[in-house]
């Protein structure tokens, strides 16, 4: 049993061993087996939108016996120009666990750095850890462990975080991006540390042909500052349409930009899993955070 609090700021700041037992977990608790007993507070600190993230988090640690606050943009000091490292002191002081959705990655970093308590990443520019255990937990439930996944879009936070848990996962992982918006090479770097780096192509119908599920996600995120107009003509060709999509599974980590990255026929597929991912949101952060607590003791 450790006293040193966990941040989870990318899926690998998890062991592939703990990754493992997370998922397993999250499928038992998916089951039903219910789960253990969490008188906790979890502080939900989001200076960004968020739907799914928000209430699955939420509403798992309630159904875990815990309690949520949540801090929406402009509801903290923070937008009065507290610093961060403040605010991540005295919360610490308060709760027994906070998540935060800050923008910046070295935002994130920095509110971990000064926490005293477990800091979990819900999302920063780079990376989006909490989707990818949810992602991972329905690619196995769709095909088992030796699955193929094509991400055919923008080398975003989502795609980079599925990158590094793809490695640790044995995943076999091909990224179709337009020249320009592949994810950062430090990104496959870490990934080719844990077990592969992911094919990357220009090609989408290249990624998708040997592929069991095609994932895409929004070609503008949250966190980007650039010309939206000439982002959108990159990415023409790049849109999933029900034709490229075929008879591979759908993912789409939500929200979607229908006729931008992904047709609404694509998205209304009989094989679209998208509501499937969302529900795992729930069962693969309760699994975090049991498991979290599980191995560390205020
Ligand atoms: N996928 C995801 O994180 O959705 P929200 O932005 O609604 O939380
Ligand atoms: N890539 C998207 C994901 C939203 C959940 C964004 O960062 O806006």
């Amino acid at each position: 049993m450790s006293d040193a609090p966990r941040a989870i700021l990318d899926i690998d700041d998890l062991a592939p061993g703990e990754l493992e037992t997370i998922l397993e977990l999250a499928a038992e608790l998916k089951a039903g087996d219910g789960g253990p007993s969490l008188d906790r507070t979890l502080a939900l600190l989001f200076e960004q939108p968020s739907t799914r993230t928000r209430v699955s988090f939420e509403a798992g640690i309630g159904q875990l016996g815990g309690r949520a606050v949540f801090l929406g943009p402009d509801q903290t000091q923070l937008g009065r120009g507290e610093p961060i490292r403040d605010t991540a002191r005295a919360l610490s002081q308060y709760v027994d666990v906070v998540a935060a959705r800050v923008g910046a990655h070295a935002d994130l970093t920095e509110l971990a750095e000064y926490a005293s308590v477990p800091v979990i990443n819900a999302l920063t520019d780079a990376a989006h850890p909490c989707q990818t255990l949810a992602d991972l937990l329905t690619i196995r439930e769709r095909h088992g462990e030796d699955a193929r996944v094509a991400w055919v879009g923008d080398g975003n936070n989502v795609c980079q975080s599925l990158a590094v848990g793809a490695a640790m996962t044995d995943l076999e992982l091909t990224i179709a991006t337009p020249p320009g918006y592949e994810i950062d090479r430090d990104v496959c770097d870490r990934a080719a540390a844990l077990g592969g780096a992911p094919e990357e192509t220009t090609d989408p119908a290249a990624a998708v042909a040997e592929a069991d599920a095609v994932y895409t996600d929004v070609w503008v995120s949250m966190s980007q500052s650039v010309d939206r107009e000439k982002k959108l003509r990159a990415f023409e060709g790049f849109q999933v349409t029900r034709d490229l999509l075929g008879r591979r599974t759908l993912l789409h980590c939500l929200p979607a930009h229908r006729g931008e990255e992904v047709t609404d026929a694509a998205l209304e597929a009989e094989t679209s899993a998208v509501w499937q991912q969302a529900e795992n949101r729930l069962h693969a952060q309760n699994a975090l955070l049991v498991w979290l607590f599980d191995q560390y003791q205020r």
